[in-house]
Order: structure tokens, then C-alpha cells, then sequence
């Protein structure tokens, strides 16, 4: 079952840019890719690390502990699994994807779906 909330104002999240909301005590990446939006843990799932103080390269998103990279519209990691194909085996417990939520506009709002099911 569906369940979108408000979490932000369209006009809050330029173009290329990615903004921090907490909702429900938990921290959401907000990202505006060509006026497309994402949503994201904030939770790197690698180690738990910072993602919303990475950095944001196009539709690439980067943790700032590890360095790992996620790919903004799918989650899916591409670093290092993209790096080190040899290792996957080894890898493959740390190469989990990143939570994504669908989000929805409504008129100048921003909603997200927080009822688990994954759009992408
Ligand atoms: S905690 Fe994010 S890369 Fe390790």
C-alpha cells in the first residue's frame, strides 16, 4: 500500500542539486536531476555513512567515508563493484543497493512513497 507524505517544495530543490529532509525521524536525500526528482536514504548501506555529505555528480551520488558510488535512479552500487569485478564474491555482502522511494509532485510539493515498494 501506497503512502505518500509531503517532504518538500519543488522550488526547494534546484535543478542539480541534491537537499537533506528529515521525516519521521529519518534522513531523506531529495535530488533534482533535470526536474526529475529522487529520493534516497541518507544511510550509505555500506558502513551507515553520511551520503547526504557526499557529493552528487550528475546522477551519480558518492559517499564520503569510502568513496563508494551509487547510481541516483536505481540505487545500485557502481563503485567499487564497476572497479574490481574479480572481487565481487569478497564484495558482494558490502555491495548492497541504496534505498530509493518513489517520489510524486503535486503542484509545488514533493511527496514520497514510504510504504517500502521499490519504483526503480
Ligand atoms: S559508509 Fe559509505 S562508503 Fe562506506
Amino acid at each position: 500500500m501506497t503512502q505518500f507524505v509531503k517532504v518538500a517544495k519543488v522550488s526547494e530543490v534546484s535543478p542539480g542539486t541534491m537537499r537533506t529532509v528529515e521525516v519521521n525521524g529519518q534522513r531523506l536525500i531529495l535530488i533534482n536531476i533535470n526536474k526529475e526528482f529522487y529520493a534516497l536514504d541518507a544511510r550509505c548501506p555500506h558502513r551507515d555513512g553520511p551520503l547526504d555529505r557526499g557529493h552528487l555528480y550528475g546522477s551519480i551520488i558518492e559517499c564520503p567515508w569510502h568513496y563508494y558510488r551509487y547510481d541516483v535512479k536505481t540505487g545500485e552500487n557502481l563503485y567499487p563493484r564497476n572497479v574490481y569485478p574479480a572481487d565481487l564474491t569478497y564484495l558482494e555482502r558490502d555491495l548492497k543497493p541504496l534505498q530509493c522511494y518513489r517520489v510524486r509532485v503535486e503542484e509545488d510539493e514533493l511527496l514520497v512513497d514510504f510504504s517500502g515498494d521499490r519504483e526503480r
